[in-house]
């Protein structure tokens, strides 16, 4: 029988990694914040000063980047060997991330990456692309969402914690660009797929969000 997969797409600042941290701790499955895999890539193209329009230089990056996750309380990353966990959150990460996300060639290379996550004894996957494109089998799939206005206060306020400076105003500014480069981009937009629990979050309390995926899940 093949591994349990639930997956968690949506817009940024919806919820998603909370929820899904929470979920797979709860059922003791493994996670994959597969927006850092992306943001990892954005930080290796910026690294190298690469020329972000230069595709065939930006697929080689990715092609040769070497990825370890540690899943502790904390995610963290290490890139070619070197911990970029602190490097991850940075909205100029993000939105390079949203840049290289949108090449189909570099979606391809990104694909195996994402799938080597289904491991027993569950995965719980998160991201934008994870129930239309990376695990269009998986067992349960859930869409997260909010309103503008809340998601920029939430991302506003994840940064604040993590001790980056920010501006809501430009941070909700961003994140609707970026969102609308996710949805409007052809390889893998973010869209709900037909078969996911759709979940508008702007007035729910994290907890029970929780609970509902959870209760879709179990
Ligand atoms: O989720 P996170 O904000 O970390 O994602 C950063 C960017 O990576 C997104 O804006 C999106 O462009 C890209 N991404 C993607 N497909 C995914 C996850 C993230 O295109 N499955």
């Amino acid at each position: 029988m093949s591994v349990p997969v639930l997956t968690i797409d949506g817009p940024s600042g919806a919820g998603k990694g909370t929820v899904s941290r929470a979920v797979a701790k709860k059922m003791g499955w493994n996670y994959l914040d597969s927006g850092s895999i992306y943001r990892s890539l954005a930080i290796a193209v910026l690294k190298k000063k690469c020329d972000i329009a230069d595709l065939k230089s930006v697929v080689k990056i990715a092609e040769a980047m070497i990825l370890e996750f540690e899943c502790g309380d904390e995610l963290i990353v290490k890139l070619n060997g070197q911990n970029i966990t602190s490097e991850l959150p940075s909205q100029t990460t993000a939105n390079t991330a949203s840049i290289v996300a949108a090449y189909p060639e570099v979606r391809a290379v990104l694909l195996q990456k994402q799938r080597d996550f289904q491991k027993a004894p569950g995965l719980v996957a998160d991201g934008r692309d994870m129930g239309t494109v990376v695990f269009p089998n998986a067992l349960k799939k859930a869409y997260l969402t909010a309103s503008a206005k809340e998601r920029g206060k939430r991302r506003y306020k994840q940064l604040l914690e993590k001790g980056i400076n920010a501006n809501l105003a430009e941070i909700t500014k961003e994140i609707e660009v970026r969102d609308r480069r996710d949805q409007e981009r052809t390889a893998a937009p973010l869209k709900k797929a037909d078969d996911a629990l759709y979940i508008d979050s702007s007035d729910l309390p994290i907890e029970k969000v929780i609970e509902e995926v959870l209760n879709l899940v179990r």
